[in-house]
């Protein structure tokens, strides 16, 4: 049987019907249509799904969208602002930290979420920040070198 969630979305309010069993990252995707949010592993290990849950970096493959019922949710689509792009999401095209661009997302909200607590990170803590987060691509080092980046000019 269905169920009504109740759910801010990138500071819009949606309400709709679920399967108890619906995923998160499913909810978002095919029944918001935020397809920012990408799907890979579904089993917590890549970290594309990553959305932040009240302020909170979790991968959306891991809760299902009832969980999300009355809680608020930033997913990558919430970050720019009237079509200028996040200063984050600068620092990534400037440095190069993407390639086919799969894992970004989640890179991204989770460079947002250490930067929020920790605005200056060492090179340890920015690795340590994203070692949820998989990319099959780049070898990190641009990724890094754009965190690095995206502290510079949230600092600035
Ligand atoms: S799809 Fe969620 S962690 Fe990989
Ligand atoms: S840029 Fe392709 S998976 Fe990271």
């Amino acid at each position: 049987m269905k169920q009504s969630i109740c759910v801010k979305i990138n500071g819009r309010v949606y309400e709709d019907e679920v399967e108890p069993r619906q995923l998160l990252s499913f909810f978002l995707r095919e029944t918001i249509g935020l397809t920012g949010t990408h799907v890979g592993c579904v089993i917590g290990e890549c970290g594309a799904c990553s959305v932040l849950l009240d302020g909170r970096l979790v991968k959306s493959c891991l809760l299902f969208a009832v969980q999300a019922d009355k809680r608020e949710i930033v997913t990558i689509e919430g970050l720019a602002d009237d079509g200028r792009l996040h200063p984050i999401q600068e620092a990534f095209v400037q440095r190069y930290g993407l390639q086919c661009g799969y894992c970004t997302p989640g890179m991204v909200l989770a460079a947002h979420y250490l930067l929020g607590r920790n605005p200056d990170p060492t090179e340890e803590e920015i690795r340590k920040a994203l070692a949820g987060n998989l990319c099959m691509c780049t070898g990190y080092m641009q990724i890094v070198d754009a965190v690095k980046e995206a502290a510079k000019k949230v600092n600035r």
